[in-house]
């Protein structure tokens, strides 16, 4: 039996600054015939591992519609993502997976997404939002909701910029602050979007949130307001993870392991388990 913990050979193809202290890494599996079978769903993440320096798991924020790289956003915060920073393009590193329960893609069929994302919560949910432009004949409407602190700090902003005007997508982009009085879309927290947007139809919609902690609170009390389902209000939640694969029980809260039934949850599943957010 092969050992589920080993690393498989890749390497760094494109690597470079979104934002201070973020990079974007496009990695791609040596073996080549793996690279382009290698399946996934947005939602989903990647182990990675610096031989010496340990393993951490990471979202994947490219989607399984374009296959070949994987991509990543990753932001400096201890002694792996320091290691890979100082990574280089075609340096060799380690990858395992793809892990945990990604978005029910299947069960949103036909149904509208509203997208909201704050911070570094671009990193999965680029994912899903890449995979549903896509696969666009299969979901109805398309909202983006997408706050940054400053212009300077919003992830994949040439990226996103480029979806304002088009049919397929409605991208409302936000900041807390623009001291340069330059940005060219909105100001104030990711919540005021809300406002904004006039034709959801409820019954008929799957919202998808990743953000600061502090952010849910505030942008579940809109969701709730507007009467989206409880059970189609999916979040992705962090926890400390070891092996991401329900073995040592470093992510587990009660008989749930965030790593296996996780990292996308329903608002239905965290009123049940508080102590997710
Ligand atoms: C499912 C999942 C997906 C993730 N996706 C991404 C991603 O796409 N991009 C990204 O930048 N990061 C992501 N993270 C967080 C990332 O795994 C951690 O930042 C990483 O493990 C830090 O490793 P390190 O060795 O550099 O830092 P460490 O030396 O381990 O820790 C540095 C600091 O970060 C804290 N920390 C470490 N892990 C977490 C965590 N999970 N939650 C809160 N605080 C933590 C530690 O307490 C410490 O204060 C994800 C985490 C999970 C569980
Ligand atoms: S990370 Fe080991 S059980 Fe979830």
């Amino acid at each position: 039996m092969t050992n589920p913990f080993l690393p498989e050979p890749a390497r760094i193809v494109r690597k470079f600054e979104l934002a201070k202290d973020v990079r974007f890494f496009q990695i791609r599996f040596i073996d080549m015939e793996r690279a382009l079978s290698f399946g996934y769903t947005p939602g989903q993440f990647m182990m990675f591992s610096i031989p010496g320096t340990g393993e951490a798991p990471f979202s994947i924020s490219s989607t399984p519609s374009r296959p070949g790289l994987l991509e990543f956003c990753i932001r400096k915060a201890g002694r792996l993502t320091e290691a890979l920073f100082r990574l280089r393009e075609n340096d060799g590193i380690g990858i395992r997976g793809p892990y945990g329960d990604g978005f029910p893609v299947n069960k949103m069929k036909g149904y509208d997404l509203l997208i909201i994302m704050g911070g570094l919560g671009a990193a999965p949910l680029r994912s899903l939002l890449l995979y549903a432009l896509d696969n666009r004949e299969l979901f109805g409407k398309l909202h983006l909701l997408y706050g940054a602190k400053r212009p300077k700090d919003m992830l994949f902003k040439k990226e996103f910029l480029e979806f304002i005007g088009r049919e397929d997508i409605e991208c409302l982009l936000t900041v807390d602050k623009d001291d340069a009085g330059k940005w060219p879309c909105y100001t104030g927290f990711v919540t005021s979007l809300f406002e904004r947007i006039e034709d959801i139809n409820a019954e008929n919609t799957f919202a998808c949130v990743c953000g600061p902690p502090v952010m849910y609170k505030f942008v579940l009390e809109k969701l709730v307001k507007l009467n989206i389902p409880k059970h189609q209000i999916l979040m992705t939640l962090e926890r400390r993870m070891k092996c991401g694969i329900g073995k040592c029980g470093h992510c587990a809260i009660e008989d749930i392991y965030t790593c296996m039934d996780g990292p996308v949850f329903t608002y239905w599943d965290v009123l049940h388990m508080k102590e997710l957010i």
